[in-house]
């Protein structure tokens, strides 16, 4: 991103520089710490197809919309709502996503605090277990500090100089390096029984919560729903090409993420795991496999340092947006917005970070849920209220926003800047045709009914 300058507003360099900083954002803790154990707790293959229906068919849409909506109203999300005449009714939504955003931000940099500290670890053969390394405040509070005060530097640094750049070349390195440690993990004795739980699908496993889960896990990972996809169109030049950008962030996240998962399972199984442990399952399993590697604590610390910066690409895009609200609609200075944000969920995070520990009150607290179902733990109340149901809220209102509270079509047309081949057709189909029927009636019509389902009120696949 450029320096403001003269009061304009910051663009994004290039398109590859945009790509990869919107890939960036989408690809991180989501598709590598949390894809996985998400899908360990909902039974594995059947998920994953769900999930992979809810990328192509609503995720990849949606990123056409708010990239679309941010370039289109020139503003962060508040603004963008804002700017194109929202009723206090619509502006619920990004004050949703606002909120989504800086809750988020604190667990998130909690979880970014281990994948630092995981570094040291390997590298070091540090012998202390996971359990043990969670469960110690002294340790993850000042990881923490570390991941959150990175963030909010390379955010006042700006991100075309810096991360942009670190980004072209790490984020393929991360890639190459997944690669390698999903075959090693697939080769170890008893794999097969990880790979048969990650690809075969088991409908018995399927209740109301799966599709409200894998739904909430499409847009946790690719970004929308958070007003980070907004922010970052808004950054946008004209002459972007909106769809083909959308369509490699939507290839490459969900690719990382489903690489993800043919690294963990096969070695849960083959180290006789257990895949619905939930949020520790990455970090359980992940030093478990390096030790299986020549060099393993070398390749971990290389892996830990890639993940630690594929996270920091996504916190930055997080805290961009509560950040870009007080600049845009507060005027207040990068700097300040950028700490003073930073700051706040820090503190606000300080729970997060204690949660894991064994009997602590954050550790036991409870929140009723739908259905009957009971959520534990500080952590993942705000993880079920803000990075699950919120995000799905927000999608759904501003799918619905943009196809029939603004003008489609001048939306459309707006998309369609720079994205020429939208309004072409290909053997009879135009692009821009579907995409209007999928948000105007396929996108809010799922996700109501997926809520719906959720909540209770249809009662599918509740006898699972
Ligand atoms: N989309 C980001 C992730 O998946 C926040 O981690």
């Amino acid at each position: 991103m450029a320096a403001q300058a003269g009061g304009e507003r910051d663009q994004w360099g290039s398109k590859f520089g945009f790509i990869m900083a919107a890939a960036g954002s989408a690809v991180g803790l989501g598709n590598i710490w949390r894809f996985p154990y998400i899908t360990g707790q909902n039974g594995g293959g059947a998920f994953v197809i769900i999930y992979i229906f809810c990328v192509v068919l609503i995720g990849v849409p949606l990123l056409f919309t708010e990239m679309g909506l941010g370039r289109f109203a020139g503003s962060s999300t508040v603004g963008a709502f804002k700017n194109t005449k929202a009723n206090k009714f619509w502006m619920l939504s990004p004050i949703l996503a606002l909120s989504i955003s800086f809750f988020v931000l604190t667990y998130y940099a909690v979880i970014g605090g281990w994948a630092v500290g995981y570094i040291f670890t390997s590298v070091f053969n540090v012998d202390i277990s996971f359990a043990a390394f969670v469960q110690n405040p002294t340790i993850v509070l000042p990881l923490f500090a570390v991941f959150m005060v990175l963030t909010v530097l390379i955010v006042l640094g700006g991100i075309s100089g810096g991360i942009e750049k670190a980004s072209k070349i790490l984020m393929p390195m991360l890639f190459v390096l997944l690669l390698l440690v999903a075959l090693r993990s697939m080769t170890l004795p008893g794999a097969m029984a990880g790979i048969e739980f990650y690809l075969i699908p088991d409908w018995s496993k399927v209740t109301p919560n799966t599709f409200l889960t894998a739904l909430s896990q499409a847009f946790f990972s690719m970004s929308i729903g958070w007003g980070i996809m907004i922010t970052y169109g808004s950054y946008l030049p004209k002459k972007a090409n909106i769809i083909t950008s959308g369509l490699w962030i939507g290839a490459m996240d969900a690719g990382v993420a489903l690489l993800a998962g043919f690294m963990i399972f096969p070695a849960v199984f083959a180290f006789g795991m257990e895949p619905s442990q939930g949020p520790t399952l990455t970090f359980q399993v992940l030093p478990a496999i390096f030790a299986q590697i020549p060099f393993g604590n070398i390749v971990g610390g290389l892996f830990f340092l890639l993940l630690s910066v594929a996270a920091l690409t996504s916190s930055i895009s997080i805290l961009e947006v509560p950040a870009s609200y007080f600049m845009d609609e507060k005027k207040w200075s990068r700097k300040k917005s950028a700490w003073v944000v930073g700051i706040l969920a820090f503190v606000v995070g300080i729970p997060s970070a204690l949660t894991a520990i064994d009997g602590n009150f954050f550790n036991e607290m409870t929140m009723p849920w739908f259905q009957g179902a009971t959520v534990t733990g500080f952590f993942d109340i705000l993880d079920t209220v803000f990075g699950t149901f919120f995000i799905v809220v927000v999608a759904l209102m501003t799918s619905v926003y943009v196809g029939w509270v603004l003008d489609i079509n001048t939306v459309v047309k707006h998309i369609s800047e720079g994205s020429e081949g939208f309004n072409k057709s290909y053997m009879g189909i135009v692009p821009s045709k579907v995409f209007v029927i999928m948000l105007k009636y396929i996108i809010p019509v799922v996700i109501l009914l997926v809520l719906l389902n959720m909540v209770g009120l249809l009662g599918m696949f509740s006898g699972a």
